[in-house]
């Protein structure tokens, strides 16, 4: 949720900020902007609108400097406009910020502002934030630095900033605390951004920022202290970057790329990790917590969205093959009630991002509680991944479209494997069906392939149903998360109302929604229980409803029911079975498209969200 970027050196600013920019789009953009010193005089542009708008509204007006912060927008605090874009300045015009997260008690701290002559010309929390540093430093009459410390020692809330002071300009500061941070560190030269994307062409040296800390970069050096004041010793890490990873490749969209990037990046989850002459599973992220998952007594999966989404799926494998019971929760209801863990439960949080608020508060409640806490995360030195105990890395590559697709085949691949992993140790699985279940999980990929090489049917049931306004997703098992993963892709980009529904609830009430108009999507791809899902298709037909479904390869008795059908490539296992999301995927990609509709940065949304 918002990107930022910054830099302090010796090079034209501005390239540095527009290019970084972009590539952070995918966080947020409703609204932007930049600011950058000139001789230590400041000009900050910003505008509502894209990254595009911004470079428009700027065109050739001034820009030089070698000192800049930028920000790209998802709204909280006030409607997506000019004046609420980021940066915002101080009224006086000593502090310029740009600001990602929440700052919770900034309607306090602006009545107290106000009551001492403050003025305010947006909605924003953030501009409280640029007001209260800068009333701090004017009447404490301290340094930028202090005044930023000891502000952000009376914020409660969220924060990622970089801050920029006009009469310190040899400066920037940065601090974080819940929101992402990075630090890029070049010769005499540093960048910030939300994370590394905006200047990995430029180094590839990174600081990951702590929570409660704050770098001071001059062009020389770097500076990190807690925000009480304590100094830290910087870390140094290199990060591995693909470039081509965040291009489009040819594609016309991120998201039709990483859905056709699907076969490599399945492989690359579990290269290293599938031993197929010694025929077994080795995940070392584990190693110095598996007595704890050995003995746990419960495992209970947290996530958001589609996480939440490979959660439910990992809890049919789970449960089938390590046989310890398996709780599947949103995180943001987790965090929320008071629940019963102990120490002998273990918490696996999922999440592509790493930053997601609330999954990272409930790795907080479930520490506070004493769970062991175990991540599935993509993106390397995330928060979440810093903050649990012990994980595994998804290695999916960076995910730009906000509809999450190879990640989520990602992280059920990681599940898969742990599950795999664990159930062998318990002496759980006999050895001839873990061969059969190693055999079906390292072909997940070939089978992916296999898929994409034809999408002519999906592109024309997509073209026929572009335009209804509803549709209804049905699966049963470990198909029901297919279902519901499929409605939540349709809707978030293409805006058309969907709900997945396990499909023998479909009785229960939302049968009463089926007509001729109706297209329901069925994935009947089961083996086990074929014969009921057969019997929920057939309820719908009774009722007139429009059958797309799902099948095996060689499927004759709910082809033989269906108004189209989608061929899967057979399989044996629940494993194989999450190539079924990959039609629905495409299916909803196409359908946005076809109604016209932003698919890499739907309305409302933002690829990474990191406000409660
Ligand atoms: O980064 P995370 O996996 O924690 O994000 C969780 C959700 O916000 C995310 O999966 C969201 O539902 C996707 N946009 C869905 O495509």
């Amino acid at each position: 949720m918002c990107g930022i970027v910054g830099y302090i050196g010796d090079r034209d600013v501005y390239p540095i900020l527009i290019g970084g920019l972009k590539r952070l789009e995918y966080r947020g953009y409703d609204s932007s902007g930049i600011a950058i010193l000139n001789n230590g005089k400041p000009v900050v542009y910003k505008v509502k609108g894209k990254i595009s708008d911004l470079e428009n509204f700027i065109g050739t007006k001034s820009k030089e400097g070698t000192i800049g912060i930028g920000h790209t927008r998802w709204a909280t605090h006030g409607e997506p406009n000019d004046v609420n874009a980021h940066p915002h300045t101080s009224m006086n015009g000593k502090f310029i910020i740009v600001h990602n997260g929440i700052i919770e008690n900034y309607a306090t701290l602006k009545q107290r502002l106000i009551k001492r002559g403050y003025t305010f010309k947006s909605e924003t929390d953030t501009e409280v934030l640029a007001n209260l540093i800068e009333y701090i430093y004017l009447f404490g009459k301290t340094s930028a630095t202090e005044a930023v410390r000891f502000a952000l020692n009376k914020v409660q809330g969220a924060y990622g900033i970089g801050v920029i002071c006009t009469d310190e300009t040899d400066k920037l500061i940065v601090a974080r605390k819940s929101s992402p941070l990075v630090v890029g560190v070049g010769d005499k030269e540093f960048f910030i951004g939300s994370d590394a994307t905006p200047f990995i062409e430029y180094t590839n040296n990174v600081i990951y920022l702590d929570n409660d800390n704050m770098a001071v970069l001059t062009k020389g050096e770097v500076s990190i202290k807690t925000i009480k004041n304590d100094a830290i010793e910087p870390n140094i890490q290199t990060v591995d970057f693909d470039f081509d990873e965040i291009e489009k490749g040819g594609f016309d969209h991120f998201m039709l790329k990483e859905i056709f990037e699907q076969p490599k990046s399945i492989s690359d989850t579990i290269r290293g990790r599938v031993d197929y002459s010694r025929n077994s599973i080795v995940l070392g992220g584990l190693m110095p917590v598996m007595s704890k998952i050995m003995n746990a007594r419960r495992i209970i999966i947290v996530g958001c969205g589609t996480s939440w989404h490979a959660g439910l799926f990992g809890e049919y494998l789970f449960e089938e093959y390590s046989r310890i019971p398996v709780e599947v929760e949103y995180a943001s209801e987790f965090r929320y009630r008071d629940p019963v863990i102990n120490s002998d439960d273990v918490v696996i949080a999922i999440s592509q991002s790493g930053e997601t608020a609330d999954t990272l508060a409930a790795i907080k409640l479930a520490k506070e509680k004493g769970a062991t806490v175990l991540g599935i995360c993509n993106v390397v030195g995330s928060s979440i991944s810093r903050e649990t105990d012990a994980g595994v890395y998804t290695h999916a590559g960076p995910e730009i479209g906000v509809a999450s697709t190879k990640a989520f085949t990602a992280q059920v691949m990681v599940l898969a494997m742990m599950a795999l992993f664990v159930g062998k140790a318990k002496y759980n699985i006999k050895p001839e069906k873990y061969s059969e279940l190693i055999d079906e999980l390292i072909h997940v990929p070939q089978q992916i392939e296999t898929m994409l090489k034809d999408t002519s049917v999906i592109e024309k049931v997509a073209d026929i149903y572009k335009d209804s306004p509803n549709f209804i997703y049905l699966g049963r098992g470990c198909y029901y998360p297919i279902a519901l993963e499929g409605a939540l892709k349709l809707k978030e980009i293409s805006y058309i109302h969907a709900i997945g529904y396990p499909a023998a609830e479909m009785k229960h009430g939302p049968i009463a929604l089926i007509d001729e108009k109706m297209p329901v999507v069925v994935i009947g791809a089961n083996k086990r229980g074929y014969d009921k899902i057969v019997n929920n298709v057939q309820e719908v037909k009774a009722r007139h409803g429009i059958v797309i479904s799902i099948v095996r390869e060689g499927d004759t008795e709910i082809a033989k029911m269906s108004d189209y059908v989608i061929e899967v490539p057979n399989f044996t296992t629940a494993i194989g079975a999450l190539i079924t999301v990959i039609p629905l995927q495409l299916l909803s990609y196409y359908i946005a498209v076809k109604r016209g509709c932003n698919v890499d940065q739907p309305r409302n949304l933002a690829k990474s969200v990191t406000v409660e």
